[in-house]
Protein backbone atom coordinates (compact mmCIF):
# COMPACT_ATOMS: atom_id res chain seq x y z
CA UNK A 1 0.00 0.00 0.00
CA UNK A 2 1.37 3.15 -1.19
CA UNK A 3 0.53 6.36 0.61
CA UNK A 4 1.93 9.06 -1.74
CA UNK A 5 -0.11 11.59 0.02
CA UNK A 6 0.61 11.84 3.56
CA UNK A 7 -2.73 11.27 5.56
CA UNK A 8 -4.84 9.77 3.16
CA UNK A 9 -6.42 6.52 4.17
CA UNK A 10 -6.06 3.41 2.05
CA UNK A 11 -9.36 1.60 0.13
CA UNK A 12 -9.05 -1.64 2.21
CA UNK A 13 -8.71 -5.10 0.70
CA UNK A 14 -5.31 -7.09 1.70
CA UNK A 15 -2.18 -5.57 0.72
CA UNK A 16 -0.49 -8.53 -0.62
CA UNK A 17 2.55 -6.35 -1.88
CA UNK A 18 3.37 -3.78 -0.38
CA UNK A 19 5.57 -1.00 -1.08
CA UNK A 20 4.66 -0.10 -4.73
CA UNK A 21 6.15 2.80 -6.17
CA UNK A 22 3.94 5.20 -7.58
CA UNK A 23 6.05 6.37 -10.02
CA UNK A 24 6.69 2.99 -11.55
CA UNK A 25 2.87 2.94 -11.87
CA UNK A 26 3.09 6.66 -14.12
CA UNK A 27 5.62 5.12 -16.35
CA UNK A 28 3.45 2.56 -17.11
CA UNK A 29 0.06 4.72 -17.64
CA UNK A 30 2.17 7.02 -20.10
CA UNK A 31 2.96 3.05 -22.54
CA UNK A 32 -0.57 2.58 -22.27
CA UNK A 33 -3.03 3.45 -25.03
CA UNK A 34 -5.63 3.43 -22.51
CA UNK A 35 -4.91 6.28 -20.15
CA UNK A 36 -6.81 9.51 -21.13
CA UNK A 37 -4.31 11.55 -19.04
CA UNK A 38 -1.25 12.02 -21.86
CA UNK A 39 -0.31 14.89 -22.54
CA UNK A 40 -1.46 16.96 -19.08
CA UNK A 41 0.33 16.80 -16.25
CA UNK A 42 -0.64 14.81 -13.23
CA UNK A 43 0.88 13.24 -10.46
CA UNK A 44 -0.20 9.28 -9.08
CA UNK A 45 -1.19 10.12 -5.91
CA UNK A 46 -2.24 6.88 -4.75
CA UNK A 47 -2.46 3.50 -5.10
CA UNK A 48 -4.15 1.23 -3.85
CA UNK A 49 -5.35 -2.47 -3.70
CA UNK A 50 -8.83 -3.83 -3.67
CA UNK A 51 -8.31 -7.55 -3.82
CA UNK A 52 -6.98 -10.54 -4.76
CA UNK A 53 -8.06 -13.08 -7.52
CA UNK A 54 -8.76 -16.22 -5.85
CA UNK A 55 -7.14 -19.19 -6.98
CA UNK A 56 -3.43 -18.24 -7.54
CA UNK A 57 -0.65 -18.81 -8.21
CA UNK A 58 0.20 -16.40 -10.21
CA UNK A 59 -0.48 -14.31 -7.79
CA UNK A 60 -3.06 -11.23 -9.19
CA UNK A 61 -3.99 -8.37 -7.05
CA UNK A 62 -6.59 -5.71 -8.47
CA UNK A 63 -4.97 -2.19 -8.19
CA UNK A 64 -6.74 1.28 -8.39
CA UNK A 65 -3.96 3.69 -9.46
CA UNK A 66 -5.50 7.54 -8.44
CA UNK A 67 -4.02 10.43 -10.94
CA UNK A 68 -4.78 14.07 -9.88
CA UNK A 69 -4.25 16.23 -12.49
CA UNK A 70 -2.32 19.82 -11.86
CA UNK A 71 -5.23 21.39 -14.41
CA UNK A 72 -8.00 19.63 -12.29
CA UNK A 73 -9.93 22.44 -10.27
CA UNK A 74 -8.75 22.37 -6.41
CA UNK A 75 -8.28 18.63 -6.38
CA UNK A 76 -12.61 17.95 -7.09
CA UNK A 77 -13.72 15.00 -9.33
CA UNK A 78 -12.70 16.56 -12.72
CA UNK A 79 -9.10 16.95 -11.84
CA UNK A 80 -8.96 13.25 -10.30
CA UNK A 81 -9.62 9.84 -11.60
CA UNK A 82 -9.14 6.31 -11.06
CA UNK A 83 -7.81 3.21 -12.92
CA UNK A 84 -7.43 -0.27 -12.85
CA UNK A 85 -4.68 -1.65 -13.14
CA UNK A 86 -4.97 -5.48 -12.22
CA UNK A 87 -0.86 -6.59 -11.71
CA UNK A 88 0.55 -10.51 -11.99
CA UNK A 89 3.01 -11.19 -9.66
CA UNK A 90 6.43 -13.29 -10.36
CA UNK A 91 9.13 -14.32 -8.24
CA UNK A 92 11.63 -14.57 -11.58
CA UNK A 93 10.95 -12.70 -14.44
CA UNK A 94 8.40 -13.50 -17.15
CA UNK A 95 10.22 -13.42 -20.66
CA UNK A 96 6.87 -13.98 -22.02
CA UNK A 97 5.17 -11.05 -20.57
CA UNK A 98 7.92 -8.49 -21.34
CA UNK A 99 6.14 -5.81 -23.04
CA UNK A 100 3.55 -5.89 -20.08
CA UNK A 101 6.51 -5.36 -17.93
CA UNK A 102 5.26 -2.61 -14.87
CA UNK A 103 7.85 -3.14 -12.63
CA UNK A 104 10.25 -4.42 -9.83
CA UNK A 105 10.49 -4.59 -6.22
CA UNK A 106 12.31 -6.08 -3.26
CA UNK A 107 9.47 -6.77 -0.61
CA UNK A 108 10.11 -7.79 2.50
CA UNK A 109 7.81 -10.50 2.77
CA UNK A 110 7.61 -11.46 -1.02
CA UNK A 111 11.47 -11.03 -2.07
CA UNK A 112 11.89 -9.86 -5.03
CA UNK A 113 8.75 -9.49 -7.30
CA UNK A 114 8.37 -8.69 -10.96
CA UNK A 115 5.14 -7.59 -11.49
CA UNK A 116 3.39 -7.20 -15.35
CA UNK A 117 -0.24 -6.08 -16.51
CA UNK A 118 -2.63 -9.11 -15.72
CA UNK A 119 -4.37 -8.81 -18.59
CA UNK A 120 -1.57 -10.13 -20.80
CA UNK A 121 -1.29 -12.76 -19.10
CA UNK A 122 -2.83 -16.06 -19.56
CA UNK A 123 -2.45 -17.74 -16.33
CA UNK A 124 -3.49 -14.73 -14.71
CA UNK A 125 -6.78 -14.23 -16.76
CA UNK A 126 -7.55 -17.86 -15.94
CA UNK A 127 -8.70 -16.82 -12.32
CA UNK A 128 -11.12 -14.71 -13.40
CA UNK A 129 -12.69 -17.21 -15.72
CA UNK A 130 -12.93 -19.72 -12.91
CA UNK A 131 -13.97 -17.64 -10.36
CA UNK A 132 -16.82 -16.51 -12.76
CA UNK A 133 -17.29 -20.13 -12.96
CA UNK A 134 -17.61 -20.62 -9.71
CA UNK A 135 -19.98 -17.89 -9.01
CA UNK A 136 -22.25 -19.82 -11.23
CA UNK A 137 -22.17 -22.42 -9.00
CA UNK A 138 -23.67 -20.74 -5.88
CA UNK A 139 -27.87 -19.86 -5.55
CA UNK A 140 -27.65 -16.23 -5.71
CA UNK A 141 -25.36 -16.57 -8.74
CA UNK A 142 -22.57 -14.27 -6.66
CA UNK A 143 -18.92 -15.23 -5.46
CA UNK A 144 -17.25 -12.97 -3.26
CA UNK A 145 -13.37 -13.26 -2.87
CA UNK A 146 -11.24 -11.08 -0.89
CA UNK A 147 -13.10 -7.75 -2.06
CA UNK A 148 -14.35 -8.57 -4.49
CA UNK A 149 -17.65 -9.98 -5.94
CA UNK A 150 -18.50 -11.98 -9.36
CA UNK A 151 -21.96 -12.06 -10.32
CA UNK A 152 -23.12 -14.41 -13.25
CA UNK A 153 -26.39 -14.19 -14.84
CA UNK A 154 -28.06 -17.70 -15.53
CA UNK A 155 -27.69 -19.69 -18.62
CA UNK A 156 -24.47 -20.48 -20.37
CA UNK A 157 -21.80 -22.45 -19.11
CA UNK A 158 -18.56 -20.95 -19.68
CA UNK A 159 -15.78 -23.25 -21.75
CA UNK A 160 -13.16 -23.35 -18.56
CA UNK A 161 -10.44 -24.31 -21.48
CA UNK A 162 -10.73 -21.60 -23.45
CA UNK A 163 -7.63 -19.20 -23.58
CA UNK A 164 -7.67 -15.59 -22.89
CA UNK A 165 -6.23 -13.36 -25.41
CA UNK A 166 -6.06 -9.72 -25.41
CA UNK A 167 -7.83 -7.61 -27.79
CA UNK A 168 -5.44 -5.24 -29.47
CA UNK A 169 -7.61 -2.62 -30.80
CA UNK A 170 -7.93 -1.42 -27.09
CA UNK A 171 -8.99 2.06 -26.75
CA UNK A 172 -10.34 3.36 -23.38
CA UNK A 173 -10.93 0.11 -21.99
CA UNK A 174 -9.06 -3.38 -22.32
CA UNK A 175 -11.41 -6.80 -23.82
CA UNK A 176 -10.11 -9.79 -23.08
CA UNK A 177 -11.55 -13.09 -25.11
CA UNK A 178 -11.65 -16.42 -24.05
CA UNK A 179 -11.10 -18.38 -27.11
CA UNK A 180 -14.64 -18.44 -28.42
CA UNK A 181 -16.56 -18.25 -25.72
CA UNK A 182 -16.80 -15.10 -24.07
CA UNK A 183 -14.98 -11.73 -23.42
CA UNK A 184 -14.42 -9.89 -20.40
CA UNK A 185 -14.16 -6.15 -20.79
CA UNK A 186 -12.28 -4.36 -17.75
CA UNK A 187 -13.00 -0.86 -17.14
CA UNK A 188 -9.64 1.13 -16.89
CA UNK A 189 -11.39 4.27 -15.83
CA UNK A 190 -13.51 3.25 -13.04
CA UNK A 191 -16.01 5.54 -11.30
CA UNK A 192 -18.21 4.39 -8.07
CA UNK A 193 -22.00 3.99 -9.51
CA UNK A 194 -23.59 1.39 -11.99
CA UNK A 195 -22.16 1.55 -15.41
CA UNK A 196 -24.35 1.77 -17.91
CA UNK A 197 -22.68 -0.92 -19.90
CA UNK A 198 -23.41 -3.62 -17.24
CA UNK A 199 -26.93 -2.29 -16.74
CA UNK A 200 -28.30 -2.09 -19.99
CA UNK A 201 -26.92 -5.51 -21.15
CA UNK A 202 -28.38 -6.83 -18.21
CA UNK A 203 -31.71 -5.71 -18.77
CA UNK A 204 -31.53 -6.43 -22.91
CA UNK A 205 -30.49 -9.85 -21.66
CA UNK A 206 -32.96 -10.99 -19.48
CA UNK A 207 -35.62 -9.15 -21.88
CA UNK A 208 -34.31 -11.36 -24.99
CA UNK A 209 -32.88 -9.30 -26.96
CA UNK A 210 -31.32 -10.65 -30.14
CA UNK A 211 -29.57 -7.40 -30.59
CA UNK A 212 -27.00 -7.58 -28.36
CA UNK A 213 -24.15 -10.07 -26.81
CA UNK A 214 -25.53 -12.10 -24.07
CA UNK A 215 -24.34 -10.81 -20.40
CA UNK A 216 -22.72 -13.52 -18.62
CA UNK A 217 -21.71 -11.55 -15.50
CA UNK A 218 -19.52 -9.00 -14.08
CA UNK A 219 -17.00 -8.19 -11.34
CA UNK A 220 -17.30 -5.62 -9.06
CA UNK A 221 -16.35 -4.63 -5.30
CA UNK A 222 -18.01 -2.27 -2.86
CA UNK A 223 -16.26 0.84 -1.25
CA UNK A 224 -18.16 3.10 1.11
CA UNK A 225 -21.29 1.55 -0.01
CA UNK A 226 -21.53 1.84 -3.46
CA UNK A 227 -20.40 -0.47 -6.26
CA UNK A 228 -16.77 0.03 -8.68
CA UNK A 229 -17.75 -1.95 -11.23
CA UNK A 230 -14.64 -3.31 -12.80
CA UNK A 231 -15.50 -5.90 -15.42
CA UNK A 232 -17.84 -7.62 -17.82
CA UNK A 233 -18.29 -10.41 -18.61
CA UNK A 234 -20.26 -11.42 -22.01
CA UNK A 235 -20.63 -13.51 -24.85
CA UNK A 236 -18.22 -13.46 -27.37
CA UNK A 237 -20.06 -13.16 -31.07
CA UNK A 238 -17.82 -15.27 -33.31
CA UNK A 239 -19.17 -14.43 -36.62
CA UNK A 240 -18.62 -10.93 -35.75
CA UNK A 241 -17.73 -7.77 -38.33
CA UNK A 242 -17.11 -4.39 -37.26
CA UNK A 243 -19.94 -2.42 -38.89
CA UNK A 244 -18.03 0.29 -39.71
CA UNK A 245 -15.14 -1.49 -41.18
CA UNK A 246 -18.55 -2.87 -43.54
CA UNK A 247 -19.50 0.53 -44.50
CA UNK A 248 -15.77 1.46 -45.65
CA UNK A 249 -15.74 -1.81 -47.55
CA UNK A 250 -18.91 -0.82 -49.58
CA UNK A 251 -17.93 2.69 -50.10
CA UNK A 252 -14.52 1.24 -51.61
CA UNK A 253 -16.98 -1.19 -53.72
CA UNK A 254 -18.15 2.19 -55.14
CA UNK A 255 -15.37 3.94 -55.55
CA UNK A 256 -14.23 1.44 -57.80
CA UNK A 257 -16.14 2.26 -60.81
CA UNK A 258 -17.43 5.88 -60.51
CA UNK A 259 -19.55 5.07 -63.25
CA UNK A 260 -21.94 3.05 -61.28
CA UNK A 261 -24.71 4.94 -58.86
CA UNK A 262 -25.01 3.30 -55.26
CA UNK A 263 -27.96 1.98 -55.53
CA UNK A 264 -26.46 -0.31 -58.39
CA UNK A 265 -23.20 -1.00 -56.76
CA UNK A 266 -22.46 -4.35 -56.00
CA UNK A 267 -21.22 -3.49 -52.69
CA UNK A 268 -24.70 -1.95 -51.75
CA UNK A 269 -24.81 -1.39 -47.66
CA UNK A 270 -29.07 -0.09 -47.82
CA UNK A 271 -30.30 -3.79 -47.05
CA UNK A 272 -27.91 -3.61 -44.08
CA UNK A 273 -29.14 -0.08 -43.07
CA UNK A 274 -32.07 -0.45 -42.72
CA UNK A 275 -31.89 -3.85 -40.75
CA UNK A 276 -29.75 -1.49 -38.48
CA UNK A 277 -32.30 0.76 -38.28
CA UNK A 278 -34.91 -2.07 -37.11
CA UNK A 279 -31.87 -2.98 -34.83
CA UNK A 280 -32.14 0.22 -33.18
CA UNK A 281 -35.86 0.44 -32.71
CA UNK A 282 -36.10 -2.52 -31.23
CA UNK A 283 -33.22 -1.89 -28.42
CA UNK A 284 -34.87 1.46 -28.09
CA UNK A 285 -38.26 -0.10 -27.36
CA UNK A 286 -36.44 -2.62 -25.17
CA UNK A 287 -35.07 0.02 -23.04
CA UNK A 288 -37.76 2.08 -23.01
CA UNK A 289 -39.87 -0.73 -21.10
CA UNK A 290 -37.36 -1.73 -18.35
CA UNK A 291 -36.18 1.67 -17.48
CA UNK A 292 -37.19 5.20 -16.54
CA UNK A 293 -38.71 6.88 -19.05
CA UNK A 294 -40.62 10.05 -19.00
CA UNK A 295 -42.16 13.08 -20.93
CA UNK A 296 -40.64 16.55 -19.58
CA UNK A 297 -42.56 19.38 -19.86
CA UNK A 298 -41.87 22.18 -21.98
CA UNK A 299 -39.36 23.56 -20.26
CA UNK A 300 -36.68 20.34 -20.94
CA UNK A 301 -36.81 21.27 -24.67
CA UNK A 302 -36.10 24.97 -24.12
CA UNK A 303 -32.93 23.45 -21.84
CA UNK A 304 -32.01 21.36 -24.18
CA UNK A 305 -31.85 24.43 -26.96
CA UNK A 306 -29.88 26.42 -24.54
CA UNK A 307 -27.58 23.80 -23.86
CA UNK A 308 -27.04 23.45 -27.74
CA UNK A 309 -26.65 26.89 -28.22
CA UNK A 310 -24.23 26.97 -25.63
CA UNK A 311 -21.90 24.49 -27.10
CA UNK A 312 -22.12 26.07 -30.37
CA UNK A 313 -20.90 28.84 -28.87
CA UNK A 314 -18.17 27.70 -27.10
CA UNK A 315 -17.78 25.72 -30.76
CA UNK A 316 -17.53 28.59 -32.75
CA UNK A 317 -14.72 30.44 -30.45
CA UNK A 318 -11.98 27.59 -31.64
CA UNK A 319 -13.80 26.97 -34.81
CA UNK A 320 -13.58 30.25 -37.26
CA UNK A 321 -15.21 28.56 -39.98
CA UNK A 322 -18.53 27.98 -37.84
CA UNK A 323 -19.37 31.89 -38.36
CA UNK A 324 -20.96 31.87 -41.16
CA UNK A 325 -23.53 28.99 -40.07
CA UNK A 326 -23.95 30.33 -36.71
CA UNK A 327 -27.57 31.68 -37.80
CA UNK A 328 -28.72 28.91 -38.83
CA UNK A 329 -27.64 26.55 -36.53
CA UNK A 330 -30.02 28.76 -33.90
CA UNK A 331 -33.02 28.80 -36.26
CA UNK A 332 -32.41 25.13 -35.85
CA UNK A 333 -31.87 24.87 -32.12
CA UNK A 334 -35.02 27.74 -31.71
CA UNK A 335 -37.02 25.45 -33.06
CA UNK A 336 -36.21 22.95 -30.45
CA UNK A 337 -36.62 25.53 -27.82
CA UNK A 338 -39.99 25.94 -29.36
CA UNK A 339 -41.14 22.03 -29.31
CA UNK A 340 -43.31 21.37 -26.20
CA UNK A 341 -42.72 17.98 -24.46
CA UNK A 342 -39.75 16.39 -24.35
CA UNK A 343 -39.59 12.03 -24.07
CA UNK A 344 -36.96 10.79 -22.51
CA UNK A 345 -35.16 7.40 -21.89
CA UNK A 346 -32.40 4.89 -21.39
CA UNK A 347 -30.70 5.32 -24.66
CA UNK A 348 -27.11 3.90 -26.23
CA UNK A 349 -25.68 7.54 -25.76
CA UNK A 350 -22.34 6.93 -28.06
CA UNK A 351 -23.93 5.14 -30.85
CA UNK A 352 -21.99 5.25 -34.49
CA UNK A 353 -21.31 2.59 -37.03
CA UNK A 354 -17.88 1.31 -35.18
CA UNK A 355 -20.45 0.35 -32.31
CA UNK A 356 -21.80 -2.17 -34.37
CA UNK A 357 -21.16 -5.67 -34.95
CA UNK A 358 -22.83 -7.61 -37.87
CA UNK A 359 -23.44 -11.79 -37.04
CA UNK A 360 -24.21 -13.77 -39.27
CA UNK A 361 -27.52 -13.64 -37.55
CA UNK A 362 -27.84 -10.06 -37.83
CA UNK A 363 -26.53 -6.37 -36.02
CA UNK A 364 -25.95 -6.37 -32.61
CA UNK A 365 -24.84 -3.03 -30.68
CA UNK A 366 -22.00 -3.13 -28.03
CA UNK A 367 -20.80 -0.57 -25.91
CA UNK A 368 -23.26 0.87 -23.78
CA UNK A 369 -21.19 3.21 -21.51
CA UNK A 370 -22.04 6.26 -23.04
CA UNK A 371 -20.25 9.54 -23.93
CA UNK A 372 -16.64 8.44 -22.73
CA UNK A 373 -15.95 12.36 -22.19
CA UNK A 374 -19.30 12.07 -19.52
CA UNK A 375 -19.11 11.97 -15.75
CA UNK A 376 -21.46 8.51 -14.95
CA UNK A 377 -23.88 10.38 -13.40
CA UNK A 378 -24.77 11.92 -16.14
CA UNK A 379 -23.98 8.69 -18.31
CA UNK A 380 -26.73 6.95 -16.35
CA UNK A 381 -29.68 9.56 -16.88
CA UNK A 382 -32.82 9.11 -19.56
CA UNK A 383 -32.05 11.14 -22.84
CA UNK A 384 -33.65 11.58 -25.96
CA UNK A 385 -33.51 8.41 -28.32
CA UNK A 386 -32.70 10.78 -31.93
CA UNK A 387 -29.37 11.64 -30.04
CA UNK A 388 -28.25 8.20 -30.94
CA UNK A 389 -30.42 8.34 -34.18
CA UNK A 390 -27.94 11.07 -35.15
CA UNK A 391 -25.02 9.67 -34.00
CA UNK A 392 -25.74 6.96 -36.90
CA UNK A 393 -26.06 9.39 -39.35
CA UNK A 394 -23.48 11.32 -38.80
CA UNK A 395 -21.02 7.56 -39.19
CA UNK A 396 -23.01 7.55 -42.40
CA UNK A 397 -21.81 10.69 -43.40
CA UNK A 398 -18.34 9.96 -42.48
CA UNK A 399 -17.36 6.93 -43.97
CA UNK A 400 -17.32 7.56 -47.30
CA UNK A 401 -15.57 10.85 -46.65
CA UNK A 402 -12.90 9.03 -44.55
CA UNK A 403 -12.38 6.18 -47.51
CA UNK A 404 -11.63 9.63 -50.01
CA UNK A 405 -9.14 10.47 -47.52
CA UNK A 406 -7.93 7.40 -46.90
CA UNK A 407 -7.50 6.75 -50.63
CA UNK A 408 -5.86 9.92 -51.20
CA UNK A 409 -8.44 10.48 -53.87
CA UNK A 410 -10.55 13.58 -52.48
CA UNK A 411 -7.90 16.17 -54.64
CA UNK A 412 -8.09 13.98 -57.64
CA UNK A 413 -9.27 14.39 -61.20
CA UNK A 414 -12.59 12.54 -60.56
CA UNK A 415 -13.33 15.03 -57.39
CA UNK A 416 -16.62 15.85 -58.82
CA UNK A 417 -17.72 12.58 -59.51
CA UNK A 418 -16.44 11.16 -56.21
CA UNK A 419 -18.07 13.67 -54.00
CA UNK A 420 -21.43 13.04 -55.79
CA UNK A 421 -21.28 9.17 -54.99
CA UNK A 422 -20.22 9.96 -51.40
CA UNK A 423 -23.54 11.97 -51.24
CA UNK A 424 -25.70 8.87 -53.17
CA UNK A 425 -23.86 6.48 -50.79
CA UNK A 426 -24.68 8.54 -47.39
CA UNK A 427 -27.91 9.92 -48.46
CA UNK A 428 -29.26 6.31 -49.35
CA UNK A 429 -28.13 4.81 -46.25
CA UNK A 430 -29.02 7.78 -43.73
CA UNK A 431 -32.26 7.24 -45.54
CA UNK A 432 -32.73 3.49 -45.23
CA UNK A 433 -31.69 3.46 -41.53
CA UNK A 434 -33.93 6.40 -40.74
CA UNK A 435 -37.19 4.70 -42.79
CA UNK A 436 -36.61 1.30 -40.93
CA UNK A 437 -35.95 3.29 -37.53
CA UNK A 438 -39.15 5.14 -37.52
CA UNK A 439 -41.34 3.17 -39.24
CA UNK A 440 -42.35 5.25 -42.16
CA UNK A 441 -41.87 9.06 -42.23
CA UNK A 442 -40.67 11.41 -38.98
CA UNK A 443 -43.77 13.42 -37.58
CA UNK A 444 -42.38 17.41 -38.04
CA UNK A 445 -41.44 17.80 -34.32
CA UNK A 446 -38.95 14.30 -34.80
CA UNK A 447 -37.05 15.64 -37.78
CA UNK A 448 -36.87 18.96 -35.41
CA UNK A 449 -35.01 16.98 -32.88
CA UNK A 450 -32.92 15.15 -35.44
CA UNK A 451 -31.85 17.94 -37.14
CA UNK A 452 -30.63 19.23 -33.86
CA UNK A 453 -29.17 16.63 -32.58
CA UNK A 454 -27.46 16.42 -35.82
CA UNK A 455 -25.99 19.51 -35.90
CA UNK A 456 -25.00 19.38 -32.70
CA UNK A 457 -22.69 16.46 -33.34
CA UNK A 458 -21.48 17.53 -36.23
CA UNK A 459 -20.76 21.35 -34.54
CA UNK A 460 -18.63 18.71 -31.80
CA UNK A 461 -16.80 17.03 -34.60
CA UNK A 462 -15.96 20.26 -36.46
CA UNK A 463 -14.35 20.86 -32.76
CA UNK A 464 -12.61 17.45 -32.73
CA UNK A 465 -11.27 17.52 -36.14
CA UNK A 466 -9.82 21.35 -35.83
CA UNK A 467 -7.71 20.24 -32.71
CA UNK A 468 -6.97 16.64 -34.17
CA UNK A 469 -7.12 16.52 -37.60
CA UNK A 470 -7.78 20.42 -38.99
CA UNK A 471 -7.32 18.85 -42.91
CA UNK A 472 -10.41 17.48 -42.04
CA UNK A 473 -12.90 19.77 -40.41
CA UNK A 474 -14.56 20.22 -44.20
CA UNK A 475 -16.39 16.79 -43.29
CA UNK A 476 -18.65 17.87 -40.41
CA UNK A 477 -18.50 21.85 -41.93
CA UNK A 478 -20.30 20.08 -44.68
CA UNK A 479 -22.98 18.54 -42.84
CA UNK A 480 -22.93 22.15 -40.45
CA UNK A 481 -23.63 23.91 -44.00
CA UNK A 482 -26.52 22.01 -44.94
CA UNK A 483 -28.29 22.63 -41.35
CA UNK A 484 -31.38 25.08 -42.50
CA UNK A 485 -30.37 25.28 -45.28
CA UNK A 486 -33.47 25.43 -48.48
N1 LIG B 1 -19.40 -9.50 -27.60
C1 LIG B 1 -18.43 -9.24 -28.47
N2 LIG B 1 -17.95 -10.20 -29.27
C2 LIG B 1 -16.94 -9.93 -30.15
N3 LIG B 1 -16.38 -8.73 -30.29
C3 LIG B 1 -16.84 -7.72 -29.53
C4 LIG B 1 -17.88 -7.92 -28.58
N4 LIG B 1 -18.12 -6.74 -27.96
C5 LIG B 1 -17.27 -5.86 -28.48
N5 LIG B 1 -16.48 -6.43 -29.43
C6 LIG B 1 -15.42 -5.78 -30.20
O1 LIG B 1 -14.60 -5.05 -29.33
C7 LIG B 1 -14.57 -3.67 -29.70
C8 LIG B 1 -14.56 -2.81 -28.45
O2 LIG B 1 -15.71 -3.08 -27.70
P1 LIG B 1 -16.46 -1.90 -26.95
O3 LIG B 1 -17.47 -2.52 -26.06
O4 LIG B 1 -16.92 -0.89 -27.95
O5 LIG B 1 -15.28 -1.34 -26.04
P2 LIG B 1 -14.64 0.10 -25.86
O6 LIG B 1 -15.29 0.67 -24.65
O7 LIG B 1 -13.20 -0.18 -25.66
O8 LIG B 1 -14.94 0.91 -27.11
C9 LIG B 1 -15.82 -3.47 -30.56
O9 LIG B 1 -15.68 -2.47 -31.50
C10 LIG B 1 -15.97 -4.82 -31.20
O10 LIG B 1 -15.21 -4.87 -32.39
MG1 LIG C 1 -16.64 1.17 -28.33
Amino acid sequence: MVHAHPGRRSRGGTAAVSHLDPQVFATYLERTRWFGGKGRAYDVTDVSTIGTLPGEPPLVVVHLVEVTYADGSDGGEAGVELYQVPLAFYEHPEQRLDHAFVGWWEDPDHGWVHAYDALHDREAMALWQRAFDDAAESPDGTMSSDGLVFHRLPGHDLDLDAQSSLFSGEQSNSSVRYGEDALMKVFRKVTPGRNPDISVHEVLTEAGSTHVAHLYGWLETVQDGEPVQLAMLQQFLRTATDGWELALASVRSLYADLDVHAHDSGGDFAGEASRLGEALREVHETLHEHFPAERRPASAARELADAMVGRLEAAAAVVPELAEHTGRLRGAYDAVAGLGDLDVQQVHGDLHLGQTLRTSIGWKIVDFEGEPAKPLAERQLPDSPWRDVAGMLRSFDYAPRVVQRSLGIEDGPDAELLEQRAQEWAERNKNHFLTAYAGGGLSAEQQTLLDAYVADKAVYETVYETRNRPSWVGIPLQAVAKIGAP
